[in-house]
């Protein structure tokens, strides 16, 4: 399972960025992997308006949204947007990250394609503000809540923190860590228990990628889904993206993963190997089924329609073992 955690704050050990901290660090004590991105650092432009992700479901614009952002956010089960109140909304720098996922909104909404995470996908706020007032939060929560539709998450909680306006003052909030460390509980619950599966090939471009989506679009709230390659490809196989779009699934913005990397972070449960070569990995504990597909690199489209469609039926047969 990955978080994602979004640092909108600019100010360094600021009130936004020890909560987060504080967040991350108990999804991660729960065995989640977690990233947190320095909104405020990242090269994000404005959006601009151009319109092309609601045509082509790409933005134009070369900067770490297309780079990076957009595919952690499709890679993540949970989805932390922090803030500090600037005039009643989330900062600047964090709200050019939310306007850019236009992109995200427009291929759900406008090209129909289904994301592979949609159903399990959580959103959780951290906010914090100087004053009081019963409405200081209304302007990040009603943003949040368009955003988590954007992305494909559910809307799934909150903490927000009144008179807050010290740098670090909310180090020495009474009642913080456990309100963080019980958030975080119910944020994970039914997630955590899910049993880890790996699905496996060489450059995890087209087998493993088309294996991992079916598995959870079909089953992502019964198991906790990774892919990865023995040789990663520099990118995912584009032949492969257009087979599966298809079917109107969403294999966006993808990045490729080290087999050995997804072994030691996940550590999962059962490997389904289809074809990663001599480097089939041997882990202790672990159930290995492999799956003889044939490898449809620099192969037609129809070839890996066929592949594509094999997987699917092997996928459903396999996730009725976990109803
Ligand atoms: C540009 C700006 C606008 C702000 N607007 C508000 C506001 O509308 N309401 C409020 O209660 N606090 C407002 N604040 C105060 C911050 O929300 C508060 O100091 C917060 O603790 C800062 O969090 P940080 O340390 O994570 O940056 C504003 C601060 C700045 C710099």
């Amino acid at each position: 399972m990955f978080a994602l955690g979004l640092q909108g704050s600019p100010r360094k050990k600021g009130n936004t960025d020890i909560l987060l901290a504080e967040f991350m660090q108990a999804l991660a004590q729960l065995g989640v992997e977690t990233r947190t991105i320095e909104v405020c650092q990242q090269h994000i432009e404005a959006c601009k308006e151009y319109t092309v992700c609601e045509k082509k479901g790409y933005c134009p614009i070369d900067d770490d949204m297309s780079r990076e952002i957009y595919g952690l956010i499709r890679r993540a089960d949970i989805v932390v947007a922090a803030s500090p109140v600037f005039f009643y909304n989330v900062t600047a720098q964090l709200k050019a990250l939310i306007d850019r996922c236009q992109t995200l909104w427009a291929r759900k909404y406008k090209l129909k394609l289904n994301d592979p995470g949609h159903r399990t996908r959580r959103g959780f706020v951290l906010a914090v503000g100087a004053t009081s007032g019963k409405q200081l939060f209304d302007g990040i929560h009603l943003t949040a809540k368009y955003f988590f539709d954007g992305i494909s998450a559910q809307p799934s909680g909150h903490l927000i923190y009144r008179r807050m306006e010290g740098r670090g003052q909310i180090k020495t909030h009474p009642t913080l860590q456990v309100e963080v460390v019980q958030a975080v509980r119910e944020l994970t619950d039914g997630l955590l228990q899910r049993p880890k599966i790996l699905f496996a090939c060489r450059e995890n471009a087209c087998r493993s990628q088309m294996a991992a989506a079916f598995a959870r679009l079909y089953a992502g709230d019964r198991l906790d889904v990774i892919s990865a390659g023995s040789q990663p490809a520099a990118q995912v196989n584009p032949v492969m993206v257009d087979a599966m779009q298809e079917k109107g699934i969403d294999m966006g913005f993808l990045a490729t993963t080290a087999l050995e990397t997804a072994i030691a972070v996940h550590a999962p449960a059962t490997i389904i190997t289809m074809g990663c070569g001599e480097q089939c990995p041997v882990v202790p504990g672990a159930r290995i089924e492999v799956w003889d597909l044939p490898d449809p690199a620099g192969q037609s489209i129809d070839f890996m329609r066929g592949v594509r469609d094999d997987i699917e039926a092997r996928i459903k047969t396999l996730i009725d073992a976990y109803a």
